[in-house]
């Protein structure tokens, strides 16, 4: 683009040119040389005048019309009025044309910092009410300890007597119900530690086949209950500084999710992993009933559940895989899954092998 100074420059000596050639010929063409000087004369003067005109125009109306251009994009890349009162010029269209723009750049400006106000108010509010609501789960979490001690002890009878059929069925409901209710709370406080940023990891060596050897043998006993076949499927062995208990419960929900999908008898769920230049890849595949495209964008947002009738079956937060999300990228790593419905589902999550200043991340 044309700056409009060099195109004022340029037409006004072109036309300057045209004038001092114009009386160059004729001085050089008139008869009588009288006339020819004077007209030579005056053709100087229009030139002179016309290149001096511009010049002032020059002053007075590019130069206040450049800086105005400037100010403003200063102005939209910033947010922030610079260079205020700078413009001085007696041409009324420009001066007003600066008022206006110093007039709106003002009101932006406060605009702004109202709405920043707003922002930081309202975040302080959030966080207070998740810090209130964090509480409030702990609070809550303390009491069952002492009832799911109390009501283990009802359930072995040389510690508090004999229970008659009844009474050791409604135990066991109590029971049952005082778990799913543990378990609960324990995500919820999890996923607002996570969001206020508190959730602590540690850092250890791990031996990835150790920890997925362990993972294999604590889910055994379930899957065989339920005629799944659980296998390990791993490439090489390799070391990661991360946290153990983490990853354990991630793998955790990832293998209950896939144990809910699977048919019994037919399921299959495959666990393992692979090195991937500086992280290690896990997996956790099942052979169930998949997840369609437009859910696996959704899953990993707290309290997403889908609905259909396997899943109306089982009981559930929503909250699992948003607690793995969370963790994972405070490892410092990522989680996604790979899904085709009816076939087979695959959770992906990479870790970095080496130790890393670990925070912890809010989720979706
Ligand atoms: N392996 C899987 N196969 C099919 N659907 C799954 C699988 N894992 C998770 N999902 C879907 O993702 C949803 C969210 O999972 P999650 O966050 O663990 O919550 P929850 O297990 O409490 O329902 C589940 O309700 C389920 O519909
Ligand atoms: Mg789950």
């Amino acid at each position: 683009m044309l700056p409009i100074k060099h195109t004022l420059f340029l037409v006004s000596g072109v036309s300057s040119f045209i004038i001092f050639y114009m009386g160059i010929v004729n001085y050089l063409t008139s008869v009588e040389g009288v006339t020819g000087v004077i007209l030579l004369i005056f053709s100087v003067f229009v030139a002179t005048g016309t290149l001096l005109g511009t010049v002032y125009i020059s002053r007075s109306i590019t130069k206040p019309i450049e800086k105005l251009a400037q100010n403003m994009t200063e102005f939209s890349k910033h947010n922030k009025m610079t260079g205020k009162n700078q413009i001085k010029t007696n041409v009324k269209e420009i001066f007003e044309l600066n008022e206006n723009f110093e007039s709106m750049g003002e009101k932006v400006e406060t605009t702004i910092e109202v709405q920043n106000e707003y922002v930081q108010k309202l975040k302080d509010m959030d966080r207070k009410k998740l810090e209130f609501s964090s509480m409030v789960s702990h609070e809550l979490k303390t009491p069952l300890v002492p009832i799911l001690g109390y009501v283990q002890m009802l359930q072995k009878k040389e510690l508090l007597g004999d229970l008659n059929e009844k009474q050791t069925e409604a135990v066991n409901e109590i029971y049952s119900s005082t778990v799913k209710l543990q378990r609960l709370v324990g995500d919820i406080l999890t996923t607002q530690k996570l969001d206020l940023g508190k959730l602590d990891f540690n850092q250890e060596e791990i031996k990835v086949s150790e920890l997925l050897e362990s993972i294999i043998k604590e889910f055994t006993p379930i899957t065989e209950e339920k005629k799944i076949l659980l296998n390990l499927e791993m490439f090489e062995d390799v070391k990661i500084f991360s946290d153990r208990d983490r990853i354990n419960q991630v793998f955790s929900n990832l293998i209950k999710n896939a144990i809910d999908f699977v048919t019994s008898g037919s399921g299959v769920v495959t666990i393992g992993c692979r090195e991937d230049k500086e992280f290690v890849k896990f997996f956790v595949q099942d052979n169930g009933v998949g997840i369609s495209d437009e859910n696996q964008k959704e899953i990993f947002k707290k309290f997403y559940q889908i609905d259909t009738s396997t899943s109306r079956k089982r009981s559930g937060s929503g909250l699992g895989l948003a607690i793995c999300k969370g963790i994972i990228e405070g490892l410092g790593g990522q989680i996604w899954v790979k899904s085709e419905e009816k076939v087979q589902t695959t959770f992906f999550f990479k870790i970095p092998k080496k130790p890393l200043t670990i925070t912890a991340k809010a989720t979706e």
